[in-house]
């Protein structure tokens, strides 16, 4: 249980990740403990090369750590073994990449149908449900367009379209406003905000971006391979003013 009375969504302690060997190796993760709530959005900030994207690879399983633990709804995502890891990861996680990751040979309706194919659902269901997100984020007139006839701010709503369409309990996106203008970041924030308000959700969004900290419940601040503090974040906006 955490301190807003809610399931705790995703917790690691002393998560360590090394790349490559010898004189080449680069420490990426060097102990870290972190916390995320159900209910609420929380934002990763931090110098670029502190280890962000690192860190959501290791909470949604893509990569594993070299030492520590990671619980995610209650399940420990380290000694979850590949089949299973694959089909946990299915059911609960979407995310958005900092690279959006679309397959460019797939119309961008097949595209944003993908999780919903995986979990078994129907070409029609997959699709109604695709084409109903990828209007929210502005992009019903468009359903027949490849990625690369695209801008990259409306790729970027395709991967967002994409993220979503399953419902995932855990959220992941990994700088989603970075290439997107202001009004539109903002109508993304709102879509993404508005799946993290419910009890057994969660979001988690690195970002450099301080338009948007004020989405944030928390703020947690990442250096060097660790957290280094955790703020809500009218207290972290403050300290911009
Ligand atoms: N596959 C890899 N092989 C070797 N080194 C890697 C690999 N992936 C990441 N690194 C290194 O690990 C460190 C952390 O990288 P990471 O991508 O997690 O940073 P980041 O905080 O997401 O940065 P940015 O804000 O620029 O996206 C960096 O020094 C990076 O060069
Ligand atoms: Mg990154």
């Amino acid at each position: 249980m955490s301190a807003n009375g809610l399931p705790t969504a995703v917790t690691t302690r002393g998560v360590t990740k090394t790349f490559g060997r010898g004189d080449n190796a680069v420490r990426a993760l060097k102990g870290v403990d972190f916390e995320a709530r159900c209910g609420e959005m929380i934002m990763i900030v931090g110098p670029s090369g502190c280890g962000k994207t690192t860190f959501l690879s290791v909470i949604c399983g893509t990569m594993k750590a070299d030492a520590g633990s990671v619980d995610v709804f209650g399940t420990d995502l380290i000694h979850l073994s590949g089949g299973r890891l694959t089909d946990f990861r299915g059911r609960n996680v979407g995310f958005i990449f900092q690279q959006f990751n679309l397959i460019p040979t797939w119309n961008i309706l097949e595209n944003a149908s993908i999780p919903l194919l995986l979990q078994g659902q129907s070409r029609k269901e997959a699709q109604d449900a695709a084409a109903k997100l990828l209007t929210e984020v502005g992009l019903g007139q468009r359903l027949d367009a490849h990625p690369r006839q695209l801008s990259g701010g409306q790729q970027q709503r395709v991967a967002i379209a994409r993220a979503l369409v399953h419902e995932p309990r855990l959220l992941i996106c990994d700088e989603p406003t970075a290439s997107l203008d202001a009004a539109t970041g903002h109508k993304v924030l709102e879509l993404l905000k508005a799946s993290a308000c419910r009890e057994d959700r969660c979001v988690i969004v690195v970002t450099h971006d301080s338009r948007i900290f004020s989405f944030a419940d928390r703020i947690a601040e990442m250096e060097d391979g660790v957290v280094k503090g955790v703020h809500n974040s009218g207290e972290y906006r403050a300290q911009y003013v």
